[in-house]
């Protein structure tokens, strides 16, 4: 014996009307309806079987990313031999992690995913604060604290600069013991994580802004960098012909009790990929330079960047790190 069910249309993403395909359903030997699977009808099987999901906004996730999963097969038409070579790209992603690399983080990244997630969040805030950019793969929690005006880069080659300003909310009033924490790579475009022993910190640390606000720190001046290039991520990225160059930034996650915290990262105006990041993360509001000639400068003449961060007050958001720190991604997995 045999019965149809009406299939629900999804045709804004590509599923074949419900009119043109019905599900077609028999009787097994025990006596239960048996759906007939096909390529019109397996997405609402899919989706179907995951109802029971108790949790809303899991479903809701779930849903959506079959629906748009499986759109993505039908458009290109996905063979086998392509569908195992996608599994082999994630698979060789995974096991690129180490307690020092996220390299899943690092795919998301260059496919624009991180820098939407941080646009999408930033339209949270409740208030007009600094704008976002990526955490990146390299940010660590647990980095020194330093006086303010110290270096972050003592021992480190390159060219000095100072950085410097105020921590201030959406009013423009000042926040007091903002904590500001800082990391970028070497003259060499490699962060200490990067290195032959990754335990050892160095251009990274954390100041706390003073009664009034305000922060300075010296470090050198960052030079672009390739993102690491060594994994699958840069095998993708060099089969899509594309240069795999981040322009020169500084990491900044700066935060204070009452206040959202600001991820994000100032760039260098005169970098020459500042308009093709491959990670999407340079953004025009955060493009700065250091100037010789600020008679502002706590640094006298040193060349310096003058940059102010607003926070936002907290509102309902969680937090807006879209990136972690890998050896807290890797102590979570194994817990
Ligand atoms: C970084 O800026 O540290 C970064 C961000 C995304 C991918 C690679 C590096
Ligand atoms: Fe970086």
């Amino acid at each position: 014996m045999e019965a149809e069910l009406s299939v629900s249309p999804m045709t804004a993403i590509g599923v074949p009307s419900a009119a043109s395909h019905m599900m077609i359903s028999a009787l097994s030997k025990r006596g239960a309806m048996v759906r007939a699977i096909d390529e019109h009808t397996i997405t609402d099987a899919v989706i179907d079987q995951m109802s029971s999901t108790g949790n809303e906004r899991l479903k809701e996730i779930m849903e959506a990313a079959v629906r748009h999963l499986h759109a993505f097969a039908r458009e290109v038409n996905l063979a086998p031999d392509e569908w195992i070579q996608g599994i082999r790209f994630l698979t060789a992603t995974g096991l690129a992690c180490t307690q020092y690399r996220q390299e899943f983080i690092l795919l998301s990244d260059t496919l624009g995913l991180s820098s939407l997630v941080n646009s999408l969040n930033d339209r949270r805030t409740i208030e007009e604060s600094t704008k976002s950019s990526l955490l990146g793969p390299f940010y660590r929690q647990d980095s020194p604290t330093f006086e303010l005006g110290q270096s972050i880069a003592e021992n480190c080659p390159g060219e000095e600069i100072g950085v410097y300003g105020r921590v201030i909310g959406a009013d423009g009033r000042d926040i007091a013991h903002a904590s500001i924490e800082v990391w970028q790579p070497d003259e060499n475009g490699f962060y200490d994580l990067q290195k032959q022993d990754p335990s050892e910190m160095e251009l990274r640390g954390r100041f706390y802004s003073d009664q009034t606000g305000r922060y300075r720190f010296r470090t050198i001046k960052p030079r672009g960098y390739k993102i690491p290039m060594d994994g699958p991520v840069g095998d993708m990225v060099r089969a899509q012909g594309r240069h795999g160059w981040r322009p020169a930034h500084i990491h900044f996650l700066v935060g204070a009790p009452g206040y959202r915290e600001a991820i994000t990262a100032l760039y260098m105006a005169d970098d020459e990929h500042i308009d093709s990041d491959t990670v999407f993360g340079a953004n025009e509001s955060l493009i700065t330079e250091p100037r010789g000639n600020d008679p502002e400068s706590p640094f006298g003449s040193l060349p310096s960047i003058h940059f102010d961060f607003k926070l936002a007050a907290v509102g309902t958001g969680a937090s807006g790190r879209v990136g972690a720190d890998p050896s807290q991604i890797v102590k979570r997995a194994e817990a």
